[in-house]
């Protein structure tokens, strides 16, 4: 089984570490890079979160037992795929995540998807084929320039509105400034374009991507160390 990296492991996970002490003090999460024995509570948080979201609704359509499913798909993505996750925290629980990935490596290339594909009928079953076919979509759709991809962000729905979401945007912000890295995300939902455009996201495109309409939206680096591409 292939692990182009593992959450915690080094790599784009290094940046994390000891992140945003001002967030810390200021707000009521605590925001921590994910560790691995995390994932599974993660990949339940990502199914709730997503489960009234048109795109995971449309790839569980028809299949028996749909939340293990979608735990499945989110698992498998933080388990195998590269990344870097960081959780928000409250009473020693996961109440939100954001994942993010380095260009080229946001979206499993056709060859990629083509030699994971055995793992991912073992662990999603009949989720796989969907999953896959989103994937190549994806892959297709990514820019080719260097970004930072955000994907996915998500908080616990019952802790909605209370700037977890905010918080976990900051903390990824901070790091691009840092880094001064470019960062892209795509979203099909018109509250969520003006959220991320409070962070300095901004709509550079449009399109509909199987019968759903996306915004993709860029954000540049703030401060002197900009690596423009
Ligand atoms: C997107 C998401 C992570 C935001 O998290 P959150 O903790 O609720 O966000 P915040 O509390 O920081 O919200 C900040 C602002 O975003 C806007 N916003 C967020 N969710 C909104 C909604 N459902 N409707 C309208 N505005 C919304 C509001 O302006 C809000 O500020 P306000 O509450 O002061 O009006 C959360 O809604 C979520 O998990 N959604 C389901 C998963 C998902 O679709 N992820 C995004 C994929 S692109």
């Amino acid at each position: 089984m292939e692990h182009l990296l593992q959450p915690g492991s080094g790599g784009n996970s290094q940046i994390a570490t000891a992140i945003c002490p001002n967030i810390r003090r200021m707000e009521q999460a605590t925001i921590e890079q994910l560790k691995k024995v995390e994932i599974r509570e993660t990949a339940r948080l990502l199914a709730l979160a997503f489960s009234t979201r048109p795109g995971l609704i449309k790839i569980l359509k028809g299949q028996r037992d749909k939340e293990c499913r979608a735990i499945a798909m989110f698992e498998f993505s933080l388990k195998h795929q590269p990344g870097n996750t960081l959780a928000a925290k409250k009473d020693n629980r996961i109440v939100g995540v954001i994942r993010f990935v380095e260009w080229p490596h946001c979206q499993l290339s056709p060859l990629q998807l083509l030699r994971f594909f055995p793992t991912m009928l073992v662990e999603m079953r009949s989720t796989a084929l969907h999953y896959a076919r989103q994937g190549l979509t994806w892959y297709r759709l990514d820019p080719k320039q260097p970004h930072w991809h955000i994907d996915p962000i998500a908080v616990i729905p019952e802790m909605h509105r209370q700037g977890i979401g905010s918080q976990l945007l900051t903390c990824f912000c901070k790091q691009m400034d840092e880094k001064g890295d470019r960062a892209y995300l795509e979203t099909d939902k018109p509250e969520y374009v003006r959220l991320y455009g409070r962070f300095g996201f901004e709509v550079t495109g449009e399109a509909d991507v199987h019968s759903r309409h996306f915004w993709f939206m860029w954000r540049k680096p703030r401060g002197k160390s900009a690596n423009q591409p």
